[in-house]
């Protein structure tokens, strides 16, 4: 059964992301917030991007009106009962999630397939506290969704193949490179990522090199378009840690355990571009320069 109505909890970094290209790709598409003033910071920032693609020539003025059009925001979950698929990517908290997919099932027709952003959380778990885990999946954007060309499907070992099949085929609907992936922590991207990311963090307490050199040699030695550490500020050390406990705790393998720097700039509040610090100081922002950390 084809994918026609799409629906999206979360109007945050990564909801407002998804909800704006599946309305760009031609999906009627209700996004939900828990509240008014997020669902206006989402519904403005998706504006905001839309608006740029249309300066830069990349977007007509009718196409982009007719995105806006396709879009509808709402704080009542009730409005995303006629969705074939709902995207969560709301709060990262197994707990918040189980709630929001418990008071969902009930609204939603038995076809509807339920598809977590999560990076790090368990599509199982999450997947079997409702009552469809043969129709529930993984699909994972990458910051920012707009540019990032990849989305990681996961299947779980209840994910029936039609359901699994409908998802990738949405992905790619949606402009994505689809990659499908079984429910195992952190699925491709984390799996490589977190290391390589904590090493970096390790290179900078150890004193290998400077926070500017380290992120150089990634970006101009390996074709990187971000360095390590201005990938982690813009990632945001708060959400690394998280996955990476996560992923420690899965694995018990110390690749994945966060860096004792890392857990002081949390415990900070410097968890990177979003607070104003992290390995580099953003006061001005188009000029970032490198923190004095050890
Ligand atoms: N929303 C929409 N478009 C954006 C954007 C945003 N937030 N930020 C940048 N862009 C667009 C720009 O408008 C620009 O478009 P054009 O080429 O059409 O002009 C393009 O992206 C490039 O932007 P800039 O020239 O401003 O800057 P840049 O060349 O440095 O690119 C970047 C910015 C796309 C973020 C690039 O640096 C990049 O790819 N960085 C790596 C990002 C990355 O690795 N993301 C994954 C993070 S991990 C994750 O998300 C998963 C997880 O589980 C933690």
């Amino acid at each position: 059964m084809a994918i026609e109505k799409v629906a999206v909890a979360g109007c945050g970094l990564m909801g407002s992301g998804i909800a704006q290209v599946s309305a760009q790709a031609g999906f009627p598409t209700v996004v939900r917030e828990v509240n008014e003033a997020l669902l206006e910071k989402g519904l403005k920032s998706i504006e905001k991007n839309l608006d740029r693609l249309v300066e830069k020539g990349s977007l007509s003025a009718a196409d982009r009106d007719a995105a806006r059009g396709r879009l509808k925001g709402t704080t009542r979950i009730e409005d995303l009962a006629g969705a074939d698929i709902v995207v969560e990517a709301i709060i990262e908290k197994l707990e918040a999630k189980r709630e929001f997919w418990s008071v969902l099932e009930p609204l939603c027709k038995p076809h509807t397939i339920f598809a977590s952003n999560t990076s790090s959380l368990s599509i199982t778990e999450m997947a079997f506290a409702t009552k469809r885990p043969q129709r529930f999946v993984g699909m994972h954007f990458f910051n920012p969704v707009p540019v990032m060309k990849l989305v990681e499907v996961i299947r779980t070992i209840a994910t029936d193949d039609a359901a699994f099949e409908e998802a990738y085929a949405f992905g790619q609907r949606l402009g994505k490179t689809a990659v499908k992936a079984t429910d195992r922590t952190g699925f491709i991207v984390n799996r490589l990522l977190l290391p390589f990311l904590l090493d970096s963090i390790r290179a900078v307490e150890e004193g290998l090199a400077s926070i500017e050199d380290i992120d150089n040699s990634m970006k101009l030695g390996c074709g990187h378009p971000m360095g390590p550490l201005t990938l982690l500020d813009f990632v945001g050390h708060d959400t690394t840690y998280y996955i990476a406990n996560i992923m420690f705790e899965e694995f018990k393998e110390k690749r994945f355990a966060p860096p004792p720097l890392l857990k002081r700039m949390v415990l900070a509040g410097w968890n990177g571009r979003k607070s104003g610090r992290g390995f580099y100081d953003y006061s001005d922002p188009k000029n970032p320069k490198p923190m004095k950390l050890v």
